[in-house]
């Protein structure tokens, strides 16, 4: 359920909620204490002396100046992330109070206010709060759209299989985001895109979320039709008898060992009354259900995580989501490829031959290595579609993780300018992505004796190989990024507006990406 946002440009202290979070800019050192004559951090009411505005010393004049003896015995100053909680004691028309830092006021970015509503929304949620007064500062109040997708992002919580004692009794529900100054018309808009967006990002969550057994190729295919259904965006879905007519023998070969047959979907959005789009950016995903190893098994540990190891294709379902609310004007295709990796009498081996697509062969030799296998037949597909611009994104492999790190993705690209524009769409969505190197002179490492390419390299450049061998199936796409977000996909704790298991990283870039080609 979405949560109920409501703006209100009336007295903060006016509006009954379970939970205030009010959000200051930062005061340097100095500019705390020098304003009027000796007034200091040791002045009677030393909030008034810190220059956190009105609403802050209305706050401070209830609760008799607790807010700013606290600010002074915690060495509060507003710094980004940094947050004071008191108990209001019935002072003030809630439970709990808590002051969060936005930074300098200067310098809020969008990434700033979106981590500053999402932990608003997700420390209403610990404290048990319902509603939450959201008190944003009238210099930043027409930038909602970020407070939206933060206070969506922040609230998100997976608790559909919990039962009796385990099932959280209160969720946070209402919101109202408090400012001085009256919301013009788009401001308003904001503040739905952004609930939309943020709505979208935590279906992708759910999907990722969803245990294996539930979360198969073909649920994960319908999941796209639902999410897409009255939209006006249109679905393809190949099921496993049309994924082998067309040739498809990769995936075929990835997904024939398991009873949960694999699926093929392409999204197709138009934007509406433009003609002829400006551009046209085909997006495609990995949507390995489950991912044991195959005959390459993998070790137990660990291995239940691999229930997210359609991430990218699940990022597919949320992009479309967005899409349809933000409607940016580029034709965007996003495609995904399901199968589940299972060891089985028909699963395929290590040694196997197969043919692609693409029309060539791939020599396997690590049936764990499934991933490239899926994105290789849906890239020779995608290629088809003559993007201007091709993405791909999966939770490809271990290598990039020990590369870069559990919170960042690395992305590589055929082209500096490419690069720079993918870059630059990670910078403005907040998100980290790094830029890997296609590095030639390891494309020997894929080269096969009987066929013609060969499934893996060595152990050393491993994300590097997974890249080479994936561009050896984009034709003549002349602007292709491979994304591969096999850290930040799914997280062992939260973190800014991310929550620990499923996260839809990637999808704010991708977002911003076409909101950029459209603007
Ligand atoms: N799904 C995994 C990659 C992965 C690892 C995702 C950790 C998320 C977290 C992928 O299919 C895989 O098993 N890759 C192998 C490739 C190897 C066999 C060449 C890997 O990275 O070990
Ligand atoms: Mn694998
Ligand atoms: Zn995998």
């Amino acid at each position: 359920m979405p949560l109920q946002i409501t703006a209100r440009s009336s007295q903060p202290q006016a509006l009954a909620a379970d939970l205030i979070v009010l959000g200051v800019f930062a005061v340097s050192a100095s500019s705390a204490t020098p304003r009027g004559a000796g007034a200091s951090a040791k002045s009677k009411r030393p909030g008034a002396a810190a220059g956190f505005g009105a609403d802050f010393e209305a706050f401070d004049a209830l609760l008799n100046g607790a807010l700013g003896k606290a600010v002074a015995r915690e060495e509060f100053t507003g710094k980004r992330d940094q947050t004071l909680g008191l108990s209001t004691l019935g002072l003030v028309k809630a439970t709990r109070f808590v002051v969060m830092g936005l930074g300098d006021a200067g310098s809020v970015s969008d990434t700033d206010l979106r981590n500053f509503a999402a932990k608003a929304a997700r420390s209403a949620n610990s404290d048990k709060a319902a509603s939450l007064t959201l008190v944003v500062p009238e210099a930043v109040a027409a930038r909602l759209r970020p407070v939206a997708e933060g206070l969506e992002l922040g609230a998100y919580r997976f608790t559909k299989y919990l039962t009796g004692d385990r099932k959280p009794k209160v969720s946070l529900d209402k919101v109202t985001i408090a400012t001085s100054s009256k919301l013009d018309a788009k401001a308003k808009r904001g503040l739905d895109l952004g609930q939309r967006v943020g709505a979208a990002i935590n279906i992708t969550r759910d999907l990722g979320n969803e245990p294996p057994n539930v979360m198969t190729p073909a649920a994960l295919a319908n999941a796209a039709v639902s999410a897409v259904k009255g939209t006006g965006i249109k679905i393809k879905v190949f099921e496993f008898k049309e994924i082998i007519r067309r040739g498809m023998k990769l995936i075929q070969a990835v997904g024939q060992g398991s009873e949960n047959e694999p699926r093929f979907v392409h999204m197709t959005y138009t934007p509406n009354g433009s003609a002829k789009a400006k551009r046209r950016v085909v997006f495609v995903g990995k949507g390995i259900t489950f991912d044991t190893g195959g005959i390459s098994i993998k070790p137990a540990a660990g291995m239940g995580e691999m229930k997210a190891d359609m991430s990218g294709a699940g990022n597919m379902v949320g992009l479309m989501a967005a899409i349809a609310a933000v409607k940016p004007d580029v034709e965007v295709h996003a495609i995904m490829a399901c199968a589940e990796n299972m060891p089985d009498g028909k699963a395929y081996r290590p040694g196997d031959v197969w043919g692609s697509l693409d029309g060539r062969t791939v020599e396997i030799i690590n049936t764990d290595a499934e991933g490239r296998l899926l994105l290789a037949d849906a890239l020779a597909y995608a290629r088809d579609l003559k993007p201007d611009l091709l993405i791909d994104n999966a939770t490809l492999t271990g290598a990039c993780v020990v590369a870069l790190g559990t919170g960042c993705s690395g992305f590589y690209a055929t082209n500096d300018e490419t690069a720079n524009e993918f870059a630059t769409a990670v910078k403005s969505a907040g998100e980290s992505m790094w830029r890997m190197p296609l590095l030639e002179d390891l494309r020997e490492q894929i080269k096969s004796d009987i066929a013609d390419v060969k499934q893996t390299g060595d152990r050393y450049g491993g994300s590097i190989t997974a890249a080479l061998f994936l561009r050896e199936f984009i034709g003549d796409t002349k602007n292709w990024v491979h994304a591969d977000i096999a850290g930040p996909a799914f997280a062992d704790r939260a973190a800014g507006w991310s929550p620990k298991g499923a996260t839809g990283h990637g999808i704010l870039t991708y977002l911003a990406l076409l909101e950029r080609t459209s603007g």
